[in-house]
This record gives C-alpha cells, sequence and structure tokens, in this order.
C-alpha cells in the first residue's frame, strides 16, 4: 500500500461565506475568474496541479539549459523509450502544444479527423486546419449507469460507416484518447486499440494515441481486462502504446509535471518526424527544448517513470473513488464506474428544475463554491454550447496533492448543496467572447430571479 508524505506546507484558508459570495459576484460567477487562494479545495483540473516527488524536485537541480543537445533532453527520451516504447521525441511546451506540432503536419483543409471523443483543444487545432473533428465513442459512453468496463473505447463500426461517406482518402489521422476525458475519463481496453490500430491500417491513415493519461489507463487495464490480469501497469502501457504511429502527450497529467509535454514518432515514420520536428521549430524551440526549461525537462523525465509504478497508480485511482462514494453519499448523481482523473456528476439530473438553457452544471459549481469554497468546473451547455452534451460537473483530482480531509470536506459541502438544491434556479449569460467555444474561460454570467 502507498501514501504520500508532504514536506512542503501551502497553507490553504477557506474564506467566510461573505467573502465567497463578494468573490463569485465580482468573478461574474465564473469560476475560472476566482483568484486560487480564495478556493478551498480546488478540483477545477488534474492538469499540471499536482505534486511533485523529492526525486523530481532533486532531477530540476540537474536541469541543463543548454539550447542544443541538452543532456536533460537526453534523458528525456531515455525516459520515453523506456516507458512508452518511442525514441524519437520533440518536446512542447504542454499537450496543446504538442496538438499543434502533430496536427499541423498531418491534417490539411477539408479533412476528417476522427477520435473517441476529441478533447477540447484536440477539436480547435482540428478545426484550425481546416478539418472536421468526428467524434465516434461507443453508445456506452454516453449512459452514466451502463456497467461497462471500457466505457471509453472507440465505436470502430460507427467510424468505419464514417469512412464509407466520406472517403478514405479525406481521413488522414485516426485518434485514440486514453483515458477519454470527455467521455468521464474511462478507460479504453488493449483490445479496443489493437482493432483501432488495425481500421487505421485498413483506411491508411496515421494512429495516433492522446497519451495524457495513459498510465490510469493501464492501470485500468490491469484490473479489467482479462488478458493483463498478471500484468503490470507499465507493461500494459508499452503493449498500448506500442500499436501506434505517433503519440501527443501533455505532461501535466501522467508526465506528473507542473507543465510539457511533446510528440513521440514511431520508427518508419521519417517524414512525419522531419516534417514535425520542423514545425516544432517553428512553434515550440529547438527540438532539444521544446518551449521547456531544461529543469522542466527533467521533471517530466523522472515523472513519467513514476507515472507507471503500480504502487502510485493504486493510491491515485482510489483518490478518484473515495471522492466518487463521498459524493455519491451526499446524494449526487455520479458517472459510474468513476473514472481515473476525475468524478463527473449529472447535473441535469441532480437540478432536474434547471433547464439546460439556465445551465444546471454552473449552477451545482457556483454553489459548492458559495457552500465549501470547493472549485469544479462545468462540462455541460455553458461551456459547449449547441452541443447537446449531457449537463456534466466535473471534480478533478489533482496528483498526489489531496487528502481524505479533503475528499471529506467536498462530501459534506456536497450534502449541503443537495439539501438545498430545490432553491437553485440557474444563470444567464451577460457578456461572452465572440468565439463562444472558449466562452467558459471568460464569459460573464448572473443568477437568475427565483
Ligand atoms: N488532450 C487531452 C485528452 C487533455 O485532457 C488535455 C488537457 C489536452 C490534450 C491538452 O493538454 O492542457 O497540456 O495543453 N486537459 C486539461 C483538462 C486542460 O482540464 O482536462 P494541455
Amino acid at each position: 500500500m502507498r501514501s504520500y508524505t508532504t514536506r512542503m506546507a501551502t497553507p490553504a484558508d477557506l474564506p467566510d461565506r461573505e467573502e465567497r459570495a463578494a468573490a463569485l459576484d465580482a468573478a461574474g460567477y465564473n469560476l475560472f475568474d476566482l483568484d486560487a487562494d480564495r478556493v478551498f479545495v480546488d478540483l477545477l483540473t488534474d492538469s499540471g496541479t499536482g505534486t511533485m516527488s523529492d526525486d523530481q524536485w532533486a532531477a530540476l537541480h540537474r536541469g541543463d539549459e543548454s539550447y542544443a543537445g541538452s543532456s536533460s533532453f537526453r534523458r528525456l527520451r531515455e525516459a520515453v523509450d523506456d516507458v512508452m516504447g518511442f525514441d524519437r521525441v520533440l518536446p512542447a511546451h504542454q499537450g496543446r502544444g504538442a496538438e499543434n506540432v502533430l496536427y499541423g503536419t498531418l491534417v490539411a483543409e477539408g479533412d476528417y479527423v476522427l477520435n473517441n471523443t476529441h478533447f477540447d483543444t484536440t477539436r480547435a487545432h482540428v478545426a484550425a486546419n481546416g478539418a472536421e473533428a468526428v467524434d465516434c465513442p461507443v453508445p456506452a459512453a454516453r449512459d452514466p449507469d451502463a456497467d461497462d468496463p471500457f466505457k471509453g473505447n472507440f465505436d470502430v463500426e460507427a467510424a468505419r460507416a464514417r469512412v464509407q461517406e466520406v472517403g478514405a482518402e479525406n481521413v488522414p489521422v485516426v485518434v485514440l484518447t486514453i483515458t477519454n476525458n470527455s467521455a468521464a475519463g474511462q478507460p479504453v481496453s488493449v483490445a479496443n486499440t489493437r482493432e483501432v490500430a488495425a481500421f487505421a491500417d485498413e483506411v491508411d491513415a496515421t494512429f495516433v494515441i492522446d497519451a495524457c493519461r495513459f498510465a490510469e489507463n493501464a492501470h485500468f487495464v490491469t484490473e479489467r481486462e482479462a488478458e493483463f490480469a498478471d500484468a503490470s501497469a507499465a507493461e500494459v502501457a508499452r503493449e498500448q502504446l506500442g500499436y501506434a504511429d505517433a503519440l501527443v502527450m501533455s505532461a501535466k497529467k501522467d508526465g506528473l509535471s507542473n507543465i510539457g509535454g511533446f510528440v513521440a514518432v514511431d520508427d518508419g515514420f521519417d517524414d512525419l518526424f522531419e516534417r514535425a520536428k520542423q514545425r516544432t521549430i517553428l512553434y515550440e524551440g529547438f527540438p532539444t527544448y521544446g518551449g521547456l526549461a531544461g529543469r522542466d525537462i527533467e521533471a517530466m523525465a523522472v515523472g513519467l517513470r513514476e507515472a507507471v509504478d503500480d504502487d502510485y497508480l493504486a493510491h491515485r485511482v482510489e483518490q478518484v473513488a473515495t471522492l466518487g462514494a463521498e459524493l455519491a453519499a451526499a446524494g449526487l448523481p455520479i458517472y459510474e464506474p468513476v473514472g481515473g482523473h476525475a468524478v463527473y456528476v449529472d447535473a441535469g439530473a441532480a437540478l432536474d428544475h434547471v433547464p439546460s438553457e439556465a445551465f444546471p452544471g454552473q449552477a451545482l459549481a457556483c454553489e459548492l463554491y458559495l457552500e465549501g469554497g470547493v472549485r469544479t468546473v462545468e462540462l455541460g451547455s455553458f461551456a459547449f454550447p449547441e452541443t447537446q452534451r449531457p449537463e456534466y460537473v466535473r471534480f478533478a483530482v489533482p496528483r498526489r496533492t489531496y487528502h481524505r480531509e479533503h475528499f471529506e470536506h467536498v462530501g459534506e459541502t456536497a450534502a449541503a448543496v443537495v439539501d438545498r438544491s430545490d432553491e437553485l434556479t440557474g444563470f444567464e449569460v451577460v457578456d461572452e467572447p465572440p468565439m463562444r467555444e472558449l466562452r467558459h474561460f471568460s464569459a460573464d454570467l448572473r443568477p437568475l430571479d427565483s
């Protein structure tokens, strides 16, 4: 059994209720606009918000800040090779930087990109290159109660039908996102990965894995896929990633780092690697630092190795499950099974008197802050206008950062909110940016009168 001790203490204070109400009002009821020191338990994202290990802090001191050919880069390349099985690596400042490099190289105007579910920045990079992002989740992904071990899987039949419509020549890339963030952090099986690899081959597309949460995915595989019952997460990760032609990675998740990412390309894709390398130079930096300090690269190299440790992963997934149990006990309808990085709550069901136009997810998220200083994120009709998504609120758990007392506080806060949920009225948007797809980062809202 693994636990973590903390030897750098960051005080977190719960502002009193009037201060929380004033902070929420000043933020225009947009939780992205809150000052983080006004937040007591911050579950906005698991991205870059985790706690580094003592080994990572030690490695920072080794950072080689050479512009070209740094030994820190060499150590990253060795780590990516050992952990993920790819020895051609292009660092980037974070996941979306890596997406810009890779999708800018692979995707052109009029193309279609198929993915189990596109994460927002992935969708935006596909669109920025003039292509259309097509989601192909399995039907179970949309059912928060379906009892299925791999609700993150890619629906190959649906994808094949789509390729028949649009023509294989217009589908240059097939992407598998593991775990499937936009489908409640659900895992993807290795069997499904093999099918998707074969499908990509059949339509002559490059097979990319978005590996942000590859280690959490591997842990679920060891628990749920019979073929891997005796395997370690490290073995599963190498097997699963081995089917990909290229990886896109945000090290802010399963790199256990506060910043960083990379593209990795398989042997045999020389042309892709060379073109991506040129794009890295243009947008990120020389390919041995890619927009990062040498010390950040060191932290990533160590973090990647720690991320596939079975004891760490058991602790990690258990923390998220504990939060899920707290929220369910508080009476909130949670997406089940609980995913690898976050608990998703169906605010549409929790606040069934608040219509979609009044953003039930935002109503729940704001009330959780008001009640207990807990910050979450709405991922429903406020964040994704006109997409008919379920009204989810995501409670993401930063890695190695919080303890049981925090999850209990979130549970108590949720129970108090559930108790007076009838009183919640919802919100209207009073000001939003021209690009509506990005409005949840900056729009202002106003509570509706009861
Ligand atoms: N792909 C997936 C599946 C992601 O979840 C994210 C980020 C990215 C790519 C982009 O990586 O943030 O390093 O640029 N997800 C974060 C989240 C922001 O909160 O889910 P990035």
